[in-house]
């Protein structure tokens, strides 16, 4: 039995592993039973954590007066402003992160008071989020769990909680749309329905603890790091030097922040010209853009004209697979057009868009002549299966010539 204690000691199990206030809380009710009844599935509890490496106190004693002592250290519910100190106690200090994950960042407290929140927590508003409004408490995951409220498919509801609550935000001047918005944009289709990790959530764009909205002048670079080439051509555009003048953030101002939807060539010409603000229709701006519209519409329309033509000619059993390759390459300079309307100068979308009318036009060819063949042969078919049967009834009718003359000999 001794020796059994001592084993038991030796694997630092035992006393040190004795936990009273798990203990006692797990048979309280309410809010003092709740921590102690989610704690098991705590990314803390996994790594051997305690509810007095947060809440100080001795849990070793049985007698909640010393447990919950003030002279054993224990600090109670920390207050609000309190909790990120409370936390990065441990997640500032490398040594002991990294012992548990070597590649971890220990910067979060850092970060977090720069951003709108901290500054505002250290001011004593407490409507802000701190570490537990976006992580939880007591039910903390590891962030790549599917559960945890930080996860990128989770996040815009955690941040929805306050950021579309009208009540939370009253005392504040900012909308609070971002949430709706963000849910009708391409990346939350992205996200949300194709689960393409790689579309932007809240934390993409704003920081996962610098939970700032990014400086204007910073905004094509968040989009830009992403759609690189669509900010290569805008920074070179007329537009860049302008823009920045007058303190317009970039590309929003044409496809907003959070409701980005699927681009057209209606935002170029029409009644949501996206142009029609800036540029009246006889201005050079509002030409250009009249004239992008075009080409691109033009080009559009013949490859929607050759993807008809090649599907008949397909579902007939005509072999048109080349053709349908060159296809691929055709709309590949339909994406290469659309690109190049960021550097809002139509003299650049006219090799795209004219190779791609030049295939398109091969294309459309190539089915054109798959139908001919296609008609050929069954002119060829119908031919050939009257020849046989004409042939056979030919026969058919010297046979019984043949046995109506035997018939006639005695
Ligand atoms: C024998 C039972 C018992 C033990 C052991 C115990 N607690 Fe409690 N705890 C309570 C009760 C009852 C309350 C509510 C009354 C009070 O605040 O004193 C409470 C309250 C709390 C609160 C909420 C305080 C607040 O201000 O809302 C925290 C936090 C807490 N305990 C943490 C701990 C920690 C950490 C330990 C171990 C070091 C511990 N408890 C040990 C019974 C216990
Ligand atoms: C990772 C740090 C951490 C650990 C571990 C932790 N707590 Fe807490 N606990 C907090 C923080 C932070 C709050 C304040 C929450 C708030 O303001 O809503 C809190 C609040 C509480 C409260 C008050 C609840 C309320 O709604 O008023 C109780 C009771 C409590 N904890 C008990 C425990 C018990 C029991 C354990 C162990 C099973 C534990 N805690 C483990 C950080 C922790
Ligand atoms: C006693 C030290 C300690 C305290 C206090 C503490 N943590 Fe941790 N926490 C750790 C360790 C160690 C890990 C495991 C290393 C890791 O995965 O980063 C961890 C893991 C995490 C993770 C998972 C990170 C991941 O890998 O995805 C989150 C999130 C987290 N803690 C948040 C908090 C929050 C929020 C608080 C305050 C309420 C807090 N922690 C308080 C030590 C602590
Ligand atoms: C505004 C919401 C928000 C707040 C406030 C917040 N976090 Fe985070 N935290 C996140 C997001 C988002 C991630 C990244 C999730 C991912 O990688 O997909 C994250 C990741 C983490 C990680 C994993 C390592 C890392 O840095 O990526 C730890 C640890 C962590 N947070 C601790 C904290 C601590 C401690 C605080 C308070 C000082 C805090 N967080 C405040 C949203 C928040
Ligand atoms: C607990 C509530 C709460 C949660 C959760 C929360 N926020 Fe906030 N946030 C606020 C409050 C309150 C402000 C202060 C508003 C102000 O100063 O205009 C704020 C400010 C901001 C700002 C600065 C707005 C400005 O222009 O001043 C941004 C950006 C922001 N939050 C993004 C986020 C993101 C992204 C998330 C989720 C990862 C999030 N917040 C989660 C309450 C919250
Ligand atoms: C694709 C990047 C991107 C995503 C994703 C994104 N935002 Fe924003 N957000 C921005 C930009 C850019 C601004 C700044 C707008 C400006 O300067 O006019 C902004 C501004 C804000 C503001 C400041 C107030 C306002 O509306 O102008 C808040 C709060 C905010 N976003 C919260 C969120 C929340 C919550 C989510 C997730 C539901 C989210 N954002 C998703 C880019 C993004
Ligand atoms: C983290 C990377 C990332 C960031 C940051 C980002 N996007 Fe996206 N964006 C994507 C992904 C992924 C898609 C989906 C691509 C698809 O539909 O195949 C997408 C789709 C789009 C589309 C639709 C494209 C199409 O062909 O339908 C537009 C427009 C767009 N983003 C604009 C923006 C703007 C404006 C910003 C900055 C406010 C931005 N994006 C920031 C990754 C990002
Ligand atoms: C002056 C207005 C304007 C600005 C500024 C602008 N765009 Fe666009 N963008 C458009 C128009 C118009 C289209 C639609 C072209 C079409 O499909 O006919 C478009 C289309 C897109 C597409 C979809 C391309 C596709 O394949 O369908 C993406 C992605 C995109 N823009 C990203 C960006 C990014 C990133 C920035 C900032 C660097 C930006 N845009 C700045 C007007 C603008
Ligand atoms: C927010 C206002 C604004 C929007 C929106 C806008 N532009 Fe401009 N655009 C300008 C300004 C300002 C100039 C610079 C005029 C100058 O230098 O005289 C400019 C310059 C141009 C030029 C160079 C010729 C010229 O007039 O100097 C073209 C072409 C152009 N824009 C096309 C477009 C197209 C196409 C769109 C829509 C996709 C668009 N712009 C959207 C403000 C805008």
């Amino acid at each position: 039995m001794k020796l059994l204690l001592a084993v038991w000691a030796a694997l630092g199990i035992g006393l040190a592993a004795k936990d009273t206030c798990l203990d006692c809380h797990s048979v309280l009710d309410g809010k003092l039973q709740a921590p102690a009844a989610a704690f098991a599935g705590d990314v803390h509890a996994k790594r051997g954590f305690h509810c007095s490496d947060c809440h100080g106190g001795d849990p070793n004693a049985e007698d909640p007066q010393q447990s919950m002592s003030r002279a054993k250290g224990y600090l109670g519910k920390a207050p609000r402003t309190a909790i990120p100190k409370v936390c990065a106690r441990c997640h500032s200090d490398a040594n002991l992160i990294h012992k548990f994950r070597p590649q971890q960042r220990v910067d979060q407290l850092a970060l977090y008071q720069t951003s709108v929140h901290g500054k505002r927590l250290a001011a004593g508003d407490n409507k802000v989020a701190t570490c537990i409004d976006c992580h939880s408490v007591h039910d903390i995951r590891e962030t790549r769990d599917a559960q945890s409220p930080v996860h990128p498919l989770r996040l815009p509801s955690t941040c929805a909680r306050c950021h579309a609550s009208k009540q939370h935000m009253a005392s504040y001047k900012i909308p609070t749309s971002q949430f709706q918005d963000y849910q009708t944009s391409v990346h939350w289709e992205a996200l949300a329905k194709r689960r393409d990790l790689s579309a932007p959530s809240c934390a993409t764009c704003h920081g996962n603890h610098g939970a700032t909205p990014p400086e204007v002048s910073s905004v094509a670079a968040v989009c830009g790091t992403c759609h690189v080439l669509f900010e290569d051509l805008f920074n070179k555009s007329p537009h860049q030097p302008v823009f920045a003048a007058a303190g317009q953030a970039s590309c929003i101002v044409c496809h907003s922040n959070h409701a980005i939807h699927k681009p057209s060539t209606a935002m170029l010409a029409g009644d949501a010209s996206v142009c029609a603000p800036c540029h009246d229709k006889e201005s050079e701006g509002g030409k250009a853009s009249a004239e992008m519209a075009g080409l691109i519409r033009r080009l559009d329309a013949s490859l929607e004209k050759s993807d008809r033509i090649l599907e008949r000619a397909r579902s007939s059993g005509m072999e048109v697979s080349e053709a349908l390759l060159r296809q691929t390459e055709a709309k590949e300079h339909l994406v290469k057009a659309r690109v190049a309307v960021h550097a809002f100068n139509p003299a650049q979308l006219r090799k795209p868009v004219e190779e791609g009318l030049a295939i398109a036009s091969q294309t459309y060819s190539s089915g054109e002549q798959a139908l001919v063949e296609r008609d050929r042969r069954r002119l060829f078919m119908v031919v050939s299966v009257t020849m046989i049967f004409l042939t056979l009834a030919g026969l058919w009718w010297t046979i019984r010539r043949i046995e109506q003359n035997r018939s006639v000999i005695p």
